[in-house]
């Protein structure tokens, strides 16, 4: 994990305010957390961070908060450090908490939520700037579940290793993930035990390997997986169904897991 430089328990302070230009009329104003690990005080400590304000002209801007954020950076301060890419829901870059809630910003509308939206990184995740949380450990985790599909029979001669479509809807639910890391930094029994707990997201892309039928590990994937902390911290909290932002279920993967778990115990 990088080093996290930000202060324990530093408090998020008022910050800059970036006013809309004169005769705006519809507007609507962005609080966004702002934190930069080269911002030092003199005694070369990192400062603490801040909320900053802008009014944006809402009669330019599109629809979705990620549109936004980029009208910020792009008009108002380009120091704006965020992830994107896709902008339609599908790579997972642009996950923050937005209004309280884990979400991607290019798929939650403005117009959905009233007043002032708050924008934070996604929350007990090391921050590297601003809205970009440090995932290394998360993506340690995720390659800790091998996720790649293993073999150990020939491939048939003149095919790919075929699977009937009831074997494949087993997937369903579960291929659609795009591990933006909204429900495990939702999650509190992960919040408290990340270093051990590998939370819903990489327990739900366990789950995806486990139930493929072409895969032929799965004693070995749920061997890797019979710890206490790995797999059992899950406590049923749900807070995972509920933030998933493409309406999975991990908690269902998970306890799915865990009576494959006890199925082969009897
Ligand atoms: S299960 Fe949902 S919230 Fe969790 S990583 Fe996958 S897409 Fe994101
Ligand atoms: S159901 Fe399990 S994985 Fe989901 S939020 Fe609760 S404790 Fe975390
Ligand atoms: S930019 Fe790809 S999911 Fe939002």
């Amino acid at each position: 994990m990088a080093e996290f430089t930000l202060p324990k328990n530093s408090k998020v302070e008022k910050g800059r305010h970036y006013a809309a230009p004169a005769g705006t009329k519809n507007l609507k104003t962005f609080k966004v957390y702002r934190w930069n690990p080269e911002h030092v005080d003199a005694a070369g400590n990192a400062e603490n961070p801040t909320l900053d304000s802008y009014e944006v002209d809402m009669d330019s801007c599109g629809p979705m908060v990620l549109d936004a954020i980029i009208k910020i950076k792009d008009e108002m301060d380009s120091t704006l450090t965020f992830r994107r890419s896709c902008r339609e829901g599908i790579c997972g870059s642009c996950a923050m908490n937005i209004d309280g809630t884990n979400t991607l910003a290019c798929t939650k509308a403005i117009g959905d939520v009233k007043g002032d939206i708050k924008i934070y990184p996604l929350p007990h995740m090391p921050v590297i700037k601003d809205l970009v949380p440090d995932l290394s450990h998360f993506y340690a985790q995720y390659e800790s579940i091998q996720p790649w599909m293993q073999t150990q029979s020939a491939p048939p001669s003149n095919s790919e290793r075929l699977q009937s479509p009831e074997d494949r809807e087993k997937m369903d639910g579960l291929y659609e993930c795009i591990l933006c890391a909204c429900c495990s930094t939702s999650c509190p029994s992960y919040w408290w035990n990340s270093d051990r707990y590998l939370g819903p997201a990489i327990l739900l892309q366990a789950y995806r390997w486990i139930v493929d039928s072409r895969d032929e590990m799965t004693g070995d994937r749920l061997d890797n997986l019979e710890d206490p902390f790995r797999l059992y911290r899950c406590h049923t909290i749900m807070n995972c169904a509920k933030t998933c932002p493409k309406g999975l279920n991990p908690a269902k993967a998970i306890s799915e897991i865990k009576k494959l778990m006890l199925e082969r115990r009897v």
